[in-house]
């Protein structure tokens, strides 16, 4: 595991680096070195590699729609059943064979899908996650909240992300996002609100298809062993919780949310068999303590909802219901630090999602683990995982009394 340091700055690069990226970008900007690059075997595939990602930029809603094409037109699933031939997909999904002919070859050339033999064409590498996992579907028409709330980026960040214009003369109102799962942010009041009921049901659902990939990442990179009993706060349906009961079977087992989300969850349990093993703790981490008895407590993909206020709160509440030597885990998707290879993240699109959401944000995990120092969690680390883009992982420990001013300093 690696330790996490105070969390660098934004302009916490060198003077020097400052010069050679200064210099650097007067390369790119040339012309004749572009020329150059070209003609050179060695230089041309970087080269050819940074025009398609900066095409792949411009392209993106393209990409996205002809990939929210294929998932409401079902195609996917379609081809995974058998290749088949453009004329019998186009009668399938009642489009004119023309117009899907040219959705297939763009879904050929995004990887989607592939050509296969007697001019048939079946799942390709990037299709066949999206047919063995339902959630990221569901994401992709999801995300489509997302998408009209930016359709006009700078009105969007002119009203600081959480709300929209009206037409003229009528105000802001809530973002399409704010609006799909607006008690989220309000805890006990807001549930009980009048249509809370539905908007609990599609949001748990949601979130509970869409957890599994966090979830390999927790089971396969922590450990449990050492733990005997395990609070997963904000657990949602419970899809974390049962896996984690099949995957370490001598743990007891707590779950706490919001009291409509946690029925859900019950039910959950009841088919599993798991009644015995998982207690439930319905509430609001806003107006009630987490309940004690375990010593590991989790939160995966919570703190990203909220404030820093809130997470000060919620942190707090976990080093409470903690005993001495317990530990917190932490794990959701979280900002690249600055100055590392931003291959494997995907700051743009989590830093957009939770702006529209209207309360959370995403951060690194050098800033969750200062909020868990300053909630009294010490020898907080990383724990490393294989794909952060899923989430990454923030382990704290509360300190044994006789060690913990030590530590914590
Ligand atoms: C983004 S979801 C994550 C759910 C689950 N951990 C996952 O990864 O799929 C956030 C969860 O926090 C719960 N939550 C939000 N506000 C809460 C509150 N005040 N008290 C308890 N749970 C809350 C929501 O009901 C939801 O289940």
């Amino acid at each position: 595991m690696s330790a996490l340091e105070q969390s660098p700055n934004m302009t916490a690069r060198r003077p020097w680096s400052d010069a050679w990226r200064s210099a650097l970008q007067g390369l790119y900007a040339s012309e004749r070195l572009y020329r150059w690059s070209l003609s050179n075997p060695l230089t041309r595939r970087i080269t050819r590699r940074r025009t398609r990602q900066l095409f792949d930029l411009m392209a993106g809603f393209v990409h996205s729609q002809v990939l929210l094409a294929c998932v409401r037109l079902d195609l996917l699933n379609h081809l995974r059943a058998q290749p088949q031939r453009p004329a019998e997909l186009a009668q399938r999904c009642g489009v004119p064979e023309d117009a899907l002919q040219r959705l297939l070859l763009s879904a050929v050339s995004l990887g989607l899908i592939e050509h296969r033999s007697g001019g048939r064409l079946g799942l390709g590498p990037l299709g066949v996650p999206l047919t063995t996992h339902p959630g990221i579907a569901q994401m992709v028409e999801h995300n489509q909240l997302l998408y009209q709330d930016l359709s006009d980026p700078l009105a969007f960040l002119r009203q600081g992300g959480a709300s929209l214009p009206r037409t003229a003369g009528e105000g802001a109102g809530p973002t399409h996002m704010a609006a799909y799962w607006p008690y989220a942010h309000g805890g006990l009041q807001a549930v009980q609100a009048p249509g809370a009921a539905e908007q609990v049901d599609r949001y748990s659902e949601l979130m509970g298809q869409s957890q599994g990939f966090v979830v390999q990442e927790i089971l396969q990179h922590y450990f449990f062993d050492e733990h005997r009993c395990v609070l997963d706060v904000g657990a949602g349906q419970g899809r974390f919780v049962s896996a984690l009961a099949r995957h370490a079977p001598h743990l007891q087992l707590q779950m706490f949310d919001l009291p409509p989300v946690l029925a859900q969850a019950g039910e959950r349990m009841a088919r599993e068999g798991l009644q015995a093993r998982v207690q439930l703790h319905p509430g609001s981490f806003l107006d009630d303590p987490l309940p004690t008895g375990a010593d590991l407590v989790t939160l995966v993909r919570v703190l990203h909802d909220h404030s820093d206020e809130v997470v000060r709160l919620l942190l707090r509440k976990a080093h409470d219901a903690l005993p001495p030597g317990g530990a917190l885990l932490v794990a959701e998707p979280m900002a690249q630090t600055p100055g590392t290879a931003a291959s494997d993240q995907a700051d743009a699109y989590y830093h957009f999602y939770l702006m529209a959401m209207g309360a959370g944000r995403l951060r690194t995990p050098q800033t969750i683990a200062e909020l868990m120092r300053e909630a009294g969690f010490a020898a907080v680390e990383q724990v490393p995982n294989a794909m952060p883009i899923h989430g990454q992982l923030v382990l704290g420990r509360k300190c044994l009394p006789s060690k913990s001013a030590k530590t914590v300093n």
